[in-house]
């Protein structure tokens, strides 16, 4: 696939199919992230694979994490549409290296974000979409001790759910460039 055609054709998706991911386009797509830009060169991005012990105690805390928002039990149909949105898709955990540097720190983000896009670029590429999420799973301390992750080292900036797609968001519409593009003499 051509590379523009990737870049504009790619779609993040919200719930999948069980489908899995070959390990092989996994680790591909990883390998592509690895040759994302970073300045001065700190490699900052870390990835984790959770396996499927991993798995089910994240899916557990996601349904936690909605439990409380809805002060209540959920219910099993909502845990079916879970399984679609946690269960099937394959799941790159991503972190950045802590900087007590605020430019660096800055500038790591940067870097870890062309990771993951180069990822989701190469995903698409081999037939598979993506979605990158944040939210209070990512950020629940519980989440953190399952990956073995340390606050104080590094951040989790994003899950990154792989698959093949139920449902793909509808293609936002994307400012005119004009829009967002200004030239100065
Ligand atoms: C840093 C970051 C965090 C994101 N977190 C979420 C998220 O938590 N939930 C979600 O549905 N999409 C999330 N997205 C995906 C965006 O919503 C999505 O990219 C945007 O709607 C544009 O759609 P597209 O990716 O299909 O072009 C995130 C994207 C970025 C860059």
């Amino acid at each position: 696939m051509h590379v523009q055609e990737a870049i504009h054709s790619r779609r993040t998706a919200h719930s999948w199919q069980d489908t899995p991911v070959p390990e092989e386009v996994i680790l591909k797509g990883l390998e592509a992230a690895q040759m994302a830009p970073c300045h001065r060169l700190t490699w900052p991005w870390r990835f984790t694979l959770p396996g499927p012990v991993t798995r089910k105690a994240l899916f557990e805390i996601g349904i936690d994490l909605k439990a409380a928002k809805i002060g209540g039990e959920v219910t099993e149909e909502f845990r079916q549409l879970m399984v679609a949105k946690m269960g099937n898709p394959a799941l790159v955990v991503v972190s950045q290296l802590v900087s007590e540097d605020a430019m660096q720190s800055q500038e790591d983000y940067a870097a870890c974000a062309s990771a993951i896009q180069n990822l989701s670029l190469s995903l698409f590429a081999d037939g598979f979409h993506s979605k990158w999420s944040t939210g209070g799973i990512t950020r629940d301390p519980r989440t953190y001790d399952l990956l073995n992750i340390l606050p104080s080292e590094e951040n989790i900036i994003g899950f990154i759910w792989a698959g093949v797609p139920i449902r793909v968001g509808a293609a936002p519409q994307r400012p005119d460039l004009t829009e967002q593009l200004r030239r100065v003499p």
